[in-house]
């Protein structure tokens, strides 16, 4: 029998604490022994991968990813249809170097049949099922209701039974969002069960309100986006929200931070000791506001694809900011928060198209141009189905479903702009991009790191030194959406070999694995932080009493 299925030759090893030249021996989709060298007796009979000196780091764990997911949060339930399901999506993150995806199961406010949140899970587990999925993958809940006797009987099933340890909730979208009062519900509920909490944080109410503002205004252009939902209001829903887990001693975790203000308010946070944790993504370091003053008409809505929530920060200097939270250990994890929709789907980023591009208001920028048209081909709006979209009369950045896709290009663009560019160390990119959404979500050290014992999930880069730059197009990419918002972009290296418990989903250019090999995944408790009592006793802040 030979000691190892497989063994990872001349790779220079990188985990969250250090790098160094090392041997892997994996057996039985587990790593088995780590060496400086594996004697010829070790080698006999296992296949071996010659990483070539190229860094070889624990897979990719994204912790934000929607697939099978509509959208309704737009008017009359209207909001966008997913275009990737469990299939194209897990074969678009193992091509980007991904081993373990967390997704989302949303709890429908408006449907009954939506109340029970196992039956939310159940279905969502269904849809994973009926595709399989080539990388492993896991769920949070996605609670938009406060239900009691819901939070008190189905919390613990979901936490036992089903390994389900964290919930996101909204602050925004009026189908989704929960008042503060609501929010205290959920949270005194997840802070019973050790179910980590994760917000979305943008003010909603004035959100809404300024929407209104700019709509009687005619300033309804993709661009206005932005102005619907300048940084103030993410930076008064994070002030907020922290206020809120101060009170009831619950840790929470803020995805997608994507201003400067907001992640100063986490920084302050968790210079008092409290367990405040951040999650930020690429959009948020690559995308400006001036992206979305591009031209826009019925058949060129370019804008339209980086329409997000909460959207690019306003300019460059924002980005260097960012950078700075990055590099200093603000930020938690990188993650995508890929959204998949497509442009020649009418109920996808079309779904906000205009008849005309005047509603700029003299804002610089291409959007008064004809004369500058679509900078890429993109398929077109089907003529039947464009004017079907005009009748609507709905020319407006609000029914322009929120979200861009991303789980492939996640880890090849921090190691293109972040590694590379010294921004970040290797250690830092593998604790941002694994180890971290390992710990926060209950997956360490079975995940997220190259223990003896630990799942064989493995990302192999090309080696540096022959590696020839390239410029990213969409057509490069696996996923189900028809866009890239970062097709041209230049990448200076991308993931050659992709393992997920011993087998290679991924290999030189190659979806090489099979649909049938993800697992589900049972987490347990977040185990970054482990003080005791990190937000105190003083009354002052905290409801100890509760
Ligand atoms: C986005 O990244 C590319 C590098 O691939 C860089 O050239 C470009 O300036 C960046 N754009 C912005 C607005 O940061
Ligand atoms: C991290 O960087 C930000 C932005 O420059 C700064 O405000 C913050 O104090 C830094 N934190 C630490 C711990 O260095």
């Amino acid at each position: 029998m030979p000691r190892f299925d497989t063994v990872i030759v001349n790779g220079l090893v990188v985990t969250a604490a250090d790098s160094a030249y090392y041997n892997i021996g994996i057996k039985d989709g587990k790593i088995e022994a780590l060496a400086r060298e594996f004697s010829s007796a070790d080698l006999e009979g296992c296949e071996i991968i010659d990483a070539e000196g190229a860094y070889v780091m624990p897979g990719g764990i994204d912790g934000h990813v929607h697939l099978c997911q509509d959208l309704k949060t737009g008017p009359n339930k209207l909001g966008g249809r997913c275009s990737d399901n469990f299939e194209t999506g897990s074969r678009s993150a193992a091509a980007g170097g991904t081993t373990t995806m967390v997704n989302f199961a949303s709890q429908d406010r408006l449907d009954e049949a939506d109340r029970s949140l196992i039956g939310v899970v159940q279905r969502y587990a269904a849809r994973a099922q009926s595709t399989g999925s080539y990388i492993d993958y896991a769920f949070h809940v996605i609670i938009t209701r406060n239900d009691p006797d819901v939070l008190q009987s189905e919390l613990p099933v979901l936490v036992k039974e089903w390994g389900i340890t964290s919930c996101k909730l909204f602050m925004t979208y009026d189908t989704m969002r929960l008042t503060d009062r609501q929010l205290l519900d959920v949270m005194v509920a997840a802070r019973k069960n050790s179910v980590t909490t994760l917000i979305h944080a943008e003010n909603g109410d004035a959100i809404e309100w300024l929407t209104e503002q700019l709509e009687a205004r005619d300033m309804i252009a993709p661009y206005y986006h932005a102005l619907s939902r300048p940084p103030l209001i993410e930076a008064e829903a994070s002030n907020r929200a922290i206020a809120l887990a101060q009170l009831v001693q619950n840790p929470i975790l803020f995805v997608h931070i994507g201003s400067p203000m907001a992640a100063q308010n986490v920084r302050e946070a968790q210079s008092r000791g409290l367990p405040i944790y951040a999650e930020t993504c690429p959009q948020y370091f690559n995308l400006t506001w001036q992206d979305l003053k591009r031209f826009h008409s019925p058949t060129c809505f370019e804008n339209s694809k980086m329409i997000c929530s909460p959207p690019p920060p306003a300019e460059k200097n924002d980005h260097e900011a960012l950078q700075r939270y990055l590099a200093n250990g603000t930020f938690t994890i990188w993650s995508s928060d890929h959204c998949p929709f497509r442009y020649d789907d009418p109920d996808g980023k079309p779904a906000g198209v205009l008849e005309h591009a005047g509603s700029m208001q003299g804002e610089s920028g291409d959007g008064h141009n004809p004369a500058a048209p679509c900078t890429s081909v993109y398929h077109e709006v089907p003529k039947e189905d464009l004017s079907r979209l005009l009748a609507r009369k709905m020319g407006h950045f609000k029914h322009v479903p929120n979200g861009i896709p991303g789980v492939e290009t996640r880890l090849p663009l921090l190691f293109s702009q972040g590694l590379l560019t010294g921004l970040i160390s290797p250690s830092r990119f593998v604790e941002l991009t694994s180890t971290n959404p390992a710990k926060l979500y209950g997956m360490y050290p079975q995940k997220g790191c190259l223990m003896p014992g630990s799942d064989a999930d493995l990302v192999i880069w090309h080696p540096q030194a022959t590696f020839k730059p390239f410029a990213l197009s969409n057509s490069h990419l696996h996923h189900n959406v028809d866009y890239t918002p970062y097709e041209g972009q230049t990448l200076s290296n991308w993931p050659r070999y992709t393992m997920v418990r011993g087998k290679l989903i991924w290999s030189n250019g190659k979806i090489v694995g099979q649909l049938s090999h993800g697992n589900f995944v049972k987490r347990g408790p977040n185990s970054l932080h482990q003080r005791p009592q990190p937000f105190g006793t003083d009354l002052r802040n905290v409801a100890t009493w509760l």
